[in-house]
């Protein structure tokens, strides 16, 4: 069971005359009043007794009065702490009887109870520190944070040099009806030295079959020169007569084929291949950045998935208020950040950590809590009892939801505080009646 409050008497320390409270057990004690009449002087005097003398107020007695400052509470565990005389030295006493000291209410005092303020000025850093030592996934969640931020600066730059590489490509001119590769000068040339040794063979054709005709002339004159030798002639006319018929070539067979083409190509080679070579930057080109642009989506899935992760971690944590989180080592609740937060949720936050910080202590003080509306101030006295937590806070107002109202250093009224009743839909103090 976590210690609380329960009851309170106080004479002549700062502000006070005298102040005797019952606070309750659970929910939200206010202790209101106009500005200057000494409530806040309630909460600094719970802080001194219970939290040592750290505590002390330069100025602890009243002004003006005639004893010394009396200060006492009894506590759930059955302590009685006391603080009287002309020191204000700390009496502890145990439900036996014995004497105890302030190392003893310190082991189940929390700091931060004593002293929100302390937790709400401290920078957006500590606060989720302090948020993540109690949920116990801080090296976690770091060490998830860090991989995050080296995958975003990596993919960061990785997307700068896609851009670079896409812009290059995009800038680099493309010839359409090329082959992919380079053409080669040496198969052209040997192409036109297959059609010259061709043509070469043909033009020998061309001298035999000339000098065939000269000899089937010659050979006619000599027949018609020399009758004796027709017969030698005609025998050697009938041999010469069939090789040309065997070499004999058609006229197409005969036609020279042309290299023109071939020439042409030749002397454009240089031309066609800076153009190929051109595509083929391209295509590198085009093909580096698309490699680039795939990383890129590779760390954005990597990004993606630590994020889940880590949403699954702190999901997956014992948090002390439902909304909770820490991103980039910043305390948030429902998204937002602390300067982002209403003064009532900072307040509300606030009190959840600080309660998880110390189970043991089962009260937190709150000063200046006219920052929260009436509803707003019902859903926190419902929610502090849900959690079983004491709250002991001070409110300029002397309206019914006020268990005290302080006077000039006088408790006024201390009407016993009144149950929240969430079914009746009653907000704090509104059916309370007012005693004299
Ligand atoms: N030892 C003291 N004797 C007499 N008066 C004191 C002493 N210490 C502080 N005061 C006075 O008490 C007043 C503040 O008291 P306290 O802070 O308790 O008031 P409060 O009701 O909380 O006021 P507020 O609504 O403005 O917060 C100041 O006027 C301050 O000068
Ligand atoms: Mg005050």
């Amino acid at each position: 069971m976590s210690v609380k409050i329960n009851t309170l008497e106080l004479e002549n320390v700062k502000r006070i005359r005298a102040v005797q409270l019952t606070p309750a057990a659970n929910g939200l004690t206010i202790i209101g009043g106009n500005n200057n009449q000494g409530k806040t002087s309630v909460l600094d005097a719970i802080c001194w007794l219970l939290g040592g003398n750290k505590y002390q107020p330069s100025n602890a007695q009243r002004e003006g009065a005639l004893t010394e400052p009396m200060l006492r509470c009894t506590l759930s565990n059955g302590l009685v702490v006391e603080r009287k005389g002309k020191n204000a030295s700390l009496k502890v006493i145990d439900p036996q009887g014995n004497r105890a000291g302030q190392k003893l209410l310190d082991g189940f005092l929390s700091e931060l109870a004593l002293d929100l303020p302390k937790f709400m000025q401290a920078s957006d850093r500590e606060k989720a520190d302090t948020l993540l030592r109690i949920i116990g996934v801080g090296e976690q969640l770091v060490q998830m944070e860090q991989e995050e931020k080296r995958l975003y600066d990596q993919r960061t730059a990785i997307g700068q040099i896609q851009q670079q590489k896409a812009k290059f490509a995009a800038e680099l001119p493309r010839w359409e009806e090329l082959p992919n590769e380079p053409v080669s000068a040496a198969e052209l040339i040997a192409q036109q030295q297959e059609i010259l040794a061709r043509n070469g063979q043909r033009q020998q054709w061309q001298h035999e079959m000339q000098s065939i005709d000269i000899a089937i002339q010659n050979i006619t004159s000599e027949i018609q020169r020399t009758e004796r030798q027709l017969a030698d002639l005609r025998a050697q006319l009938d041999e010469f007569q069939e090789k040309a018929a065997s070499a004999h070539k058609t006229p197409e067979e005969l036609q020279l084929e042309s290299t023109a083409e071939l020439e042409q190509s030749i002397a454009d080679i240089d031309r066609v291949n800076a153009k190929i070579r051109d595509n083929q930057r391209k295509a590198a080109a085009e093909q580096e950045a698309s490699e680039y642009k795939n990383q890129y989506d590779g760390l954005t899935d990597q990004i993606e998935k630590i994020r889940a992760d880590r949403r699954t971690l702190l999901n997956g944590a014992n948090l002390p208020l439902p909304g909770l989180s820490v991103e980039s080592g910043r305390l948030l609740y429902q998204g937002k950040a602390w300067d982002c937060m209403s003064g009532s949720e900072q307040l509300r936050v606030a009190v959840a950590i600080v309660r998880c910080l110390n189970p043991e202590c089962g009260f937190v003080l709150l000063d200046k809590l006219e920052q929260m509306d009436m509803q707003t101030l019902a859903d926190f006295w419902k929610w502090l009892e849900a959690n079983g937590l004491q709250a002991i806070a001070t409110r300029v107002s002397t309206g019914d939801e006020c268990s005290i109202i302080i006077e000039d250093g006088w408790a006024q009224n201390a009407p016993a505080p009144v149950p929240y009743q969430p079914a009746t839909g009653y907000v704090p103090g509104w059916n309370k009646t007012k005693e004299g």
